[in-house]
């Protein structure tokens, strides 16, 4: 917020890490911070989130920790950052934070290459039923060659609808314009032109007219009240039948049951998911289809974007307990 005073800290910070970070940069925060590591990297109980923000000054959690209006209601006068691993900080309730004078920050823009890539390998997989593939071959039963063996859809020259069109949507969008793909957004603002133009992409203001006309769905948005369930039975509808839906975002955006629902009456034609609803459950729904390409939430899973989250987190803690605004800090309109 403008005008905001940081609190400056006259100690190492008390910070409690809670899962397991790459090794360098627990030790880099070993000497910087008074840190309780999560070395076992067991995800949290209810009751150890309480005990630590009871206790810290400083939380380091990630996406499988919910950080909800009860927890930060347990938080001790002491806490006075939250400095989320990871980009997405939908299982933090930011009101509640802002409430308590609780400062949150984020890791973004290191991930964006990683998880771009990890969508564009879904939007090969799927309409290319790599996974199917592959599953072919392991499971003893592929005959060899045939002029219809294994049939897909070619990638090149047809639309990509990418919902969400920031840091990660566009670095899908340049990606997809390399594989000949006609880029279509929907988005809340229109992208100035000088990032338009080159990607010759097209701007749809409302989501049901561009879910209509093209052949790949690319959910790149964060999830909020706005966009929870933003592909719903109605969307799936408006999708065309040989459509493909690619979710790398998070799970929450989709209906699951919904869109198990559409699948079975092929409605659309696949899916490719890295996120789930009820992570890490999967819906019984999706697992014996060969339509979709399922994936554990690995869009950030590089060793090398861990390590840049990692030394984001740090030196957000390292600015806060400064007395300044931390570069990432997490506004609630975010
Ligand atoms: C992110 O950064 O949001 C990833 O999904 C992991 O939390």
């Amino acid at each position: 917020m403008p005008g905001t005073r940081f609190h400056k800290f006259d100690h190492k910070p008390r910070v409690i890490v809670t899962r397991r970070l790459p090794e360098a940069v627990e030790t880099r925060m070993a000497e910087l911070f008074d840190v309780t590591l999560n070395l076992d990297d067991h995800p949290m109980t209810t009751a150890e989130l309480r005990a630590a923000v009871a206790e810290a000054e400083v939380l380091a959690p990630t996406v499988t920790d919910v950080i909800d209006s009860a927890l930060i209601g347990a938080a001790g006068p002491q806490l006075k950052l939250i400095a989320n691993f990871g980009v997405g900080v939908d299982h933090i309730d930011l009101a509640a934070a802002r409430a308590r004078g609780i400062t949150v920050t984020n890791t973004p823009g290191v991930l964006t290459d990683d998880t771009a890539d990890l969508v564009m390998a879904l939007i090969l997989a799927v309409p290319r039923r790599i996974a199917e593939g592959e599953r072919l071959i392991r499971e003893g039963v592929w005959t060899g060659w045939s002029p219809t063996g294994m049939l897909g859809h070619r990638i090149t020259g047809k639309r990509l609808g990418i919902v969400g069109m920031g840091r990660i949507g566009q670095a899908v969008a340049a990606r997809a314009r390399a594989f000949g793909l006609a880029i279509h957004y929907h988005n809340r603002n229109r992208l100035p032109k000088a990032i338009e133009g080159p990607l010759e992409a097209t701007w749809w203001p409302t989501l049901d007219a561009m879910l209509a006309r093209v052949d790949i769905v690319s959910l790149n948005c964060p999830e909020t009240p706005e966009t929870h369930h933003i592909i719903n039975a109605d969307r799936l509808r408006l999708m065309q039948r040989h459509a493909f839906l690619i979710n790398v975002a998070r799970g929450t955006l989709i209906d699951e049951a919904a869109l198990v629902d559409a699948l079975e009456a092929g409605r659309i034609a696949g899916a490719g998911l890295d996120v789930f609803e009820q992570e890490p459950a999967i819906h019984p729904g999706l697992l014996g289809r060969p339509d979709v390409v399922l994936l554990p939430h690995m869009g950030s899973a590089t060793f090398e974007a861990r390590q840049e989250m990692g030394e984001k987190v740090i030196t957000n803690i390292r600015v806060f307990a400064d007395g300044h605004r931390p570069p990432d800090q997490v506004l609630e309109d975010y």
